[in-house]
């Protein structure tokens, strides 16, 4: 159903209306409780949403969106394996490789093959990292380098950088994603091929540049060590076995996984062989087990009381009726520096899109631009635009309360800016604030009225703020599945079938046909534009 036909949909607008002129301060000066109110803890993470621009009638509304959209049938269906990729026809279940209970896909429960895939990533792990599987010259690996891309890449490589602290001492994760030779050319430059682990991870196989970076990884260590090195220095990650073989890999050596794993769901799955064998499996196992506690509450508790669902809301609220377009991720931890970047393939690739589940265009926007930068850096980068600009940017601020390397007085000052940050959007700075401040500093005249409009912040700008005690695996793997169901229940509202990415497809369709063509290939008919761009590349590279 189109959700601009819900009930509730037609009473957030009429609501949103009503409220146009209550501000934050507002709702805080009048409820003392709100903090207490309109704050949460679950599976060890605390979110206070006091922020935003909302009151207890606006989550009433919101809460009963949810249950109009069915929220609470679909993500039961979802839990239980029902195929709810409708157009792949698949059942979407990552939530099945953090699970303990028994799940049924077509009737049978892939717990079991669930457990065997990580039993062979333990054996695995565990002897790259006690030095027991060797290279081919018998030295141990010290250099593991993942080549994938999209989920295949972002998912391990951000929690191998947020998860630094638990890496072993004498291993160091490498990941290579991109086409472009730098890529590899600059990575493999500080490497020794003897004591280097490829890890292909692909769950098709099929994808170009990971075949393209692993062909190149392949000559450069056949070049260095032989074609009978390649069993001790490749293993594989993936669905599809026969592409395996085909590109030279053992498929002993192969780690497997399922069609019912969406690539950007699935650094739970063997893709995530790099994080489990940079900190170990012990700890990979506590990453699952931190994902699995956030679903258990996703589960189980009431739509008014979940996280992902309250999360998932406030972004509705701001996106579909505060007019938000987009949405800012602001960790406040440098190890999480690339948390925003794999939010964006999470959330733009899961809920960009313009039809509905049944083909029908979607009435309302969808999945908002997701960016960030770890704070206090984007302070110093792009909060001018949105303390001061003419959009509205909700923010997520994301903060450990204890860092990963206390130093000095470091991490308070860190504290202090990101409570610093949803405070003053939050509060703003009125004129008579600034015409205070600034005849305090002796300003009269022409020069305080010149400076006044420049100093006035609207304030009234909506964030959350998340808090955990530390970032350890458990928070992390928390955290991860908070924003993975968040953007579930989003797509349920809107009607979406989050689990497809068609939209990637026509780009990579049309660069097969260019390769051909920017190498000599008889020139095909194009656009004025992509023929002229074409003749100009083909010119200079003679
Ligand atoms: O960009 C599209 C996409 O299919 C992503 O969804 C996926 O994570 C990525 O490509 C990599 O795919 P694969 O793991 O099959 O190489």
């Amino acid at each position: 159903m189109n959700p601009t036909r819900h009930a509730a949909w037609t009473a957030l607008a009429a609501h949103r209306d009503a409220l146009a002129d209550t501000t934050l301060r507002q709702l805080f000066a009048t409820d003392p409780d709100r903090f207490t109110r309109c704050s949460l803890e679950a599976a060890g993470l605390f979110l206070d949403y006091s922020k935003q621009r909302v009151t207890m009638e606006t989550m009433a509304l919101l809460v009963k969106l949810a249950r109009e959209a069915g929220v609470e049938a679909h993500r039961d269906a979802m839990f239980r394996g029902d195929r709810i990729n409708n157009t792949e026809n698949r059942a979407v279940l990552h939530t099945a490789l953090r699970a303990a209970a028994p799940v049924q896909v077509d009737g049978r429960d892939v717990l079991g093959d669930v457990f065997e895939v990580l039993a062979q990533m333990r054996d695995f792990t565990g002897r790259v990292r006690d030095g027991l599987w060797r290279g081919a010259s018998d030295q141990r690996i010290r250099d593991v380098v993942n080549i994938g891309i999209g989920g295949s890449d972002l998912g391990p490589l951000m929690a191998c950088a947020a998860l630094e602290p638990y890496g072993h001492p004498e291993l160091r994760a490498h990941f290579v994603s991109n086409v472009d030779g730098t890529h590899l050319a600059t990575t493999l430059s500080r490497l020794d091929p003897a004591t280097t682990l490829f890890i292909i991870a692909s769950k098709t196989f099929t994808t170009q540049e990971t075949l393209a970076n692993a062909h190149s990884a392949r000559a450069w260590l056949v070049e260095a060590l032989g074609e009978a090195a390649v069993a001790r220095h490749f293993v594989a990650v993936s669905t599809n076995a026969a592409e395996v073989s085909k590109f030279g890999i053992d498929t002993a050596n192969m780690f497997g996984f399922w069609d019912w794993v969406g690539g950007r769901y699935s650094l739970w799955s063997a893709i995530g062989l790099s994080i489990a064998l940079y900190i170990g499996m012990d700890h990979f196992e506590e990453l699952l087990a931190g994902a699995h506690a956030l679903d258990d509450h996703f589960r189980h508790a009431p739509l008014d009381a979940n996280l992902p669902v309250l999360l998932a809301l406030l972004g509705i609220w701001n996106a579909n009726f505060l007019g938000a377009h987009s949405h800012a991720v602001i960790p406040y931890d440098q190890s999480l520096h690339r948390f925003p970047a794999y939010l964006q393939q999470l959330d733009m690739e899961s809920n960009g899109k313009s039809v509905m589940r049944n083909g029908e265009p979607v009435g309302c926007a969808t999945g908002p631009i997701i960016w960030g930068e770890p704070g206090t850096n984007g302070q110093h980068a792009f909060f001018q635009l949105i303390h001061q600009g003419t959009r509205l940017i909700p923010v997520d601020f994301i903060a450990p309360i204890h860092s990963q390397h206390p130093l000095g007085r470091h991490h308070t000052l860190l504290l202090a800016n990101c409570l610093a940050q949803s405070e003053a959007l939050m509060l703003g700075k009125t004129e008579a604030e600034v015409r205070t401040e600034l005849t305090a500093q002796g300003l009269r005249g022409a020069a305080l009225e010149a400076l006044v409009p420049h100093k006035v912040f609207t304030g009234n700008r909506p964030s959350n703020t998340i808090l955990c005690e530390r970032l350890t695996p458990t928070t992390l793997g928390a955290l991860i599945a908070l924003y993975e169901h968040k953007v579930f229940v989003q797509g349920v509202i809107w009607g979406l079938n989050s689990f497809d990415q068609w939209g990637v497809e026509l780009g990579k369709q049309l660069a097969k046909k260019l390769e051909g063509e920017l190498e000599g290939a008889p020139l095909q008919p194009h656009d004025a534009s992509t023929s002229g761009l074409i003749a100009r590349i083909r010119a200079a590279r003679g």
